[in-house]
């Protein structure tokens, strides 16, 4: 559930989809038109967040099931911290836009476990807080792979094609379980950017009401 009226998405895509990109971008259309917004993203700054970070940089070595299991406990603290959490901000009348929330968990640690677990271990986020809607930015595993290399010095853990390829159909099946209960909007981001983020901010204006 959402207790307020104000919007919570959440920007979900394999690595190097734009998402990150498309938080930023808008933001600032929303920005534009006076509406207050707060933008967050997973994994957190917390000091459960940064464990994460050094995880998937390989300077600490943690099990899959481990990683989950922070990944759990970083969301919740993401959603409840009383001063700065998603649920304070939208009570205090932000929109906020996330960039990732429980279909990343879904979708990567279901390349080492069952997906069912891991919607099981989300299901207090879930109750807590769920999307007014998730965006998918969909693009193609190869372009993101060379959109990666392009931008970043470093390769984190998920970062090889046949891994984000199994990311991918992740998703699409994560999505499907859940179509009855979640707002899933699909956008093709193998355009050009402008064209993605008009697309998606189309898809916003209409849920602003
Ligand atoms: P993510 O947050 O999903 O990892 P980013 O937003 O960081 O992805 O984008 C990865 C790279 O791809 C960045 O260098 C960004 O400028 C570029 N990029 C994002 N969207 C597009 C697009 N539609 N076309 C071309 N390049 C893009
Ligand atoms: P992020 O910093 O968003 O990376 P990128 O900008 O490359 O998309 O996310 C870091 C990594 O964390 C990314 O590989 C996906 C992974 N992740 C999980 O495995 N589980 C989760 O629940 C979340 C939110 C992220």
């Amino acid at each position: 559930m959402n207790p307020t009226k104000q919007l919570f998405i959440a920007f979900e895509g394999i690595d190097g989809s734009g998402k990150s990109t498309h938080s930023r971008l808008l933001t600032e259309r929303l920005n534009q038109l006076n509406f207050k917004t707060y933008t967050t993203c997973e994994p957190t700054n917390s000091e459960i967040g940064q464990l994460i970070r050094r995880i998937l940089k390989g300077e600490r070595k943690a099990d899959h099931k481990t990683l989950a299991g922070l990944f759990v406990a970083d969301r919740l603290n993401h959603i409840l911290d009383e001063n700065i959490g998603l649920l304070k901000q939208l009570n205090d009348g932000y929109h906020v836009i996330t960039d990732r929330y429980y279909f990343s968990s879904y979708a990567y640690h279901s390349t080492h476990m069952d997906m069912d677990w891991v919607i099981a271990a989300n299901s207090m986020s879930a109750d807590l807080l769920r999307p007014t809607a998730t965006i998918f930015v969909d693009v193609a595993p190869e372009i993101c792979i060379e959109r990666i290399q392009k931008s970043r010095a470093n390769i984190e853990l998920f970062e090889t094609l046949d891994l984000l390829k199994a990311i991918r159909s992740n998703y699409l099946i994560a999505f499907e379980k859940l179509a009855e209960q979640e707002n899933i909007i699909r956008i093709d981001g193998n355009r050009d950017m402008a064209t993605v983020a008009d697309e998606i901010f189309e898809h916003v204006n209409s849920l602003l009401g």
